[in-house]
């Protein structure tokens, strides 16, 4: 059986980690097979979305894999880092849509998987940390700068220093997830927004990412001027010509990502 899972259900690549004895553990196999189906994904014009989940009921990732990193010296632990990190670029610069549909624990590398992402929905059996330091080290693929741009330094510094787990409803008023949802209804929701994103303009969908995505980066006044040139690149598309026309004669647009 394969360590990470891939399907199409509906326009959405759904991406599924699977080692469910070690609560979905990334290792290092673990971030090639993701990478690998990613790019996949990424070449696949009838996917609009991606959808990143774990098997099973009770992780979602519960973080790096603690048994590889045991035998890391330093330099390798950097080494490690970098590849965590790399991955969570990945995800976070991909130009489609990643949602992480959180059915459980989202520990550590787990937690920072899921804050690379775009959209975050928990089940309402989710819990989040950052539990590093009780292991004597700290979060290494992302951590220390995705959760405070996102949740507020405030939050950021407790729930990393005190390595204290959260549950789905704290995450939810932290503004860590979008939702919270019951168990069986998580794929649900991460599909029906799935869908909703890949009825969108792929070129309008992939521009609105990098704008946010690179402004976040930049002061407001470059963030600004970087929106403008993607607004005006969007004027050169047959997307943009097909969905000002279908407005206009009151039907739905069919994009084709041109
Ligand atoms: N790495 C490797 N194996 C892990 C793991 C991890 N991060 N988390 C759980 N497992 C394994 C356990 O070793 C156990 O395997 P065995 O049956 O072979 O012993 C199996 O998964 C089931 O785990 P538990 O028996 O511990 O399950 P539990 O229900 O009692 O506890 C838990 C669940 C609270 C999530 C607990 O497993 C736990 O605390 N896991 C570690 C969480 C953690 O510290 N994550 C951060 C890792 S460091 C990191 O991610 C660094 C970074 O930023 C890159």
């Amino acid at each position: 059986m394969s360590i990470v899972n891939q399907e199409i259900i509906d326009g959405c690549g759904v991406i599924t980690i699977n080692r469910e004895d070690a609560l979905n553990a990334i290792n290092t196999d673990v971030i090639y097979a993701m990478k690998k189906e990613l790019r996949l994904l990424h070449k696949n014009n009838r996917v609009g979305s991606i959808i990143i989940t774990g098997t099973g009921e009770k992780a979602f990732i519960a973080g790096a894999d603690i048994k590889e990193m045991e035998a890391l010296n330093s330099t390798e632990a950097m080494e490690f880092a970098k590849r965590g990190q790399d991955i969570t670029r990945f995800i976070e610069e991909y130009s489609k849509p990643v949602i992480a549909a959180i059915n459980g624990f989202a520990l550590g590398g787990g937690c920072e998987i899921a804050l690379a992402c775009h959209i975050r929905i928990a089940s309402t059996k989710a819990m989040f940390g950052q539990p590093e330091v009780k292991l004597g080290i700290i979060p290494g693929w992302g951590g220390t700068q995705r959760l405070p741009r996102l949740v507020g330094k405030g939050y950021a510094i407790e729930i990393i220093t005190t390595g204290a787990l959260i549950n789905a409803q704290k995450a939810h008023r932290i503004g860590l997830v979008n939702y919270v949802v019951e168990p069986n209804q998580l794929m649900e929701k991460a599909i029906e927004i799935g869908k909703q994103i890949n009825s969108a303009g792929p070129v309008a969908v992939k521009y609105s990412l990098d704008a946010i995505r690179r402004g976040s980066e930049l002061s407001q006044v470059d963030g600004l001027h970087n929106e403008a040139q993607l607004f005006g690149l969007t004027f050169n598309t047959q997307d943009k010509s097909e969905g000002l026309k279908a407005f206009i004669e009151k039907r739905e647009p069919k994009f084709t990502g041109n």
